[in-house]
């Protein structure tokens, strides 16, 4: 009679943990509650509205756009955060926080890590010639400037990458971390997921699939996915070393391998069957 019942325990126990393994597997995405107008916040417009809060002067060492030491007139990034959004009522820790650059660049690092590191948003440079606010940045034989604003730090090195530093800013997004996965992921295709993780953290900061992901590149799949116009060994090279094609071309050299390369190439043949508008 005991034994039995120790049986039904386990068997109970066994279901029990089946169950919440499945569970596990299938939890739905977290989605951010947050108040729809403001998940965007508009830069230039909270400045025009004197909502930036107090002008500090801050010094960073090594700066990673100018290579050398620079001072900014600056305000707290991430009080300008604190202030506009209630953070009380948004889970942070599934929150990312995407930089709108006026090109279309979009960079993206978690919300947690942006409140922690004591970001500053620099608008104008200590440095700078008189008719302008900063020193002039020169990439790839183009000049820019750095307006309306640099997001900067005084205690974070420039060469973790988790930290994002972009110039001309105009907007912070807060969106849920999974959103562009959940979209663009391949769900039934484990071959072509080594190029899906590469173009997350390489590509899709410049470059949307589907409406998804940044602007200053061309979109990649829609209405023609690039690979189909472009011959597929060209299009290897030309991801591996752009400069090589174009002069005075604006996607950088990343440091992706032949091999990779293909691993991008047969995950953007994947999603070329797999075409939406945003
Ligand atoms: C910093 C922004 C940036 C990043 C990061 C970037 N690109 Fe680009 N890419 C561009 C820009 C801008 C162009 C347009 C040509 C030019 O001016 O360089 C471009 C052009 C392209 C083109 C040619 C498109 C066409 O229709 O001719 C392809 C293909 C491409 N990129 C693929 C990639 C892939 C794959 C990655 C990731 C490994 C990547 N890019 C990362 C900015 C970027």
């Amino acid at each position: 009679m005991k034994t039995t019942k120790i049986h039904i325990i386990l068997f109970c126990l066994s279901i029990f943990v089946l169950f919440s393994c499945n569970q596990k597997k299938e939890a739905k995405i977290e989605s951010i509650t947050i108040d729809q107008p403001k998940m965007v916040l508009d830069l230039l417009d909270l400045q025009k509205n004197d909502k930036l809060g107090k002008d500090t002067l801050v010094t960073v060492i090594n700066d990673p756009v100018y290579h050398k030491t620079k001072k900014y007139q600056a305000v707290s990034a991430s009080d300008i955060v604190k202030n506009e959004v209630d953070l009380s009522k948004i889970k942070i820790k599934n929150t990312i926080i995407v930089f709108e650059c006026i090109d279309g660049y979009k960079p993206e690092m978690p919300l947690e890590l942006f409140l922690k590191a004591k970001p500053y948003l620099a608008f104008k440079d200590v440095d700078a010639p008189k008719d302008s606010n900063w020193e002039r940045i020169v990439k790839n034989g183009n000049e820019m400037n750095a307006d309306p604003f640099y997001l900067v730090y005084t205690s974070v090195s420039a060469n973790n990458q988790e930290y994002k530093w972009p110039y001309n800013v105009i907007k912070f997004h807060l969106e849920p971390k999974n959103k562009n996965i959940v979209a663009l992921q391949p769900k039934d295709n484990e071959t072509t997921m080594k190029g899906f993780t590469l173009f997350q953290k390489h590509c899709i900061t410049c470059h949307a699939i589907n409406g998804i992901g940044g602007e200053m590149g061309p979109e990649l799949n829609y209405p023609k996915n690039v690979t189909e116009y472009w011959k597929e060994n060209e299009l290897i090279d030309y991801i591996v070393n752009p400069a090589s094609f174009r002069h005075k071309v604006k996607m950088p050299t990343l440091g992706i391998t032949k091999q990779q390369s293909e691993e991008i190439i047969d995950y953007l043949k994947y999603m070329s069957e797999r075409k939406k508008s945003d």
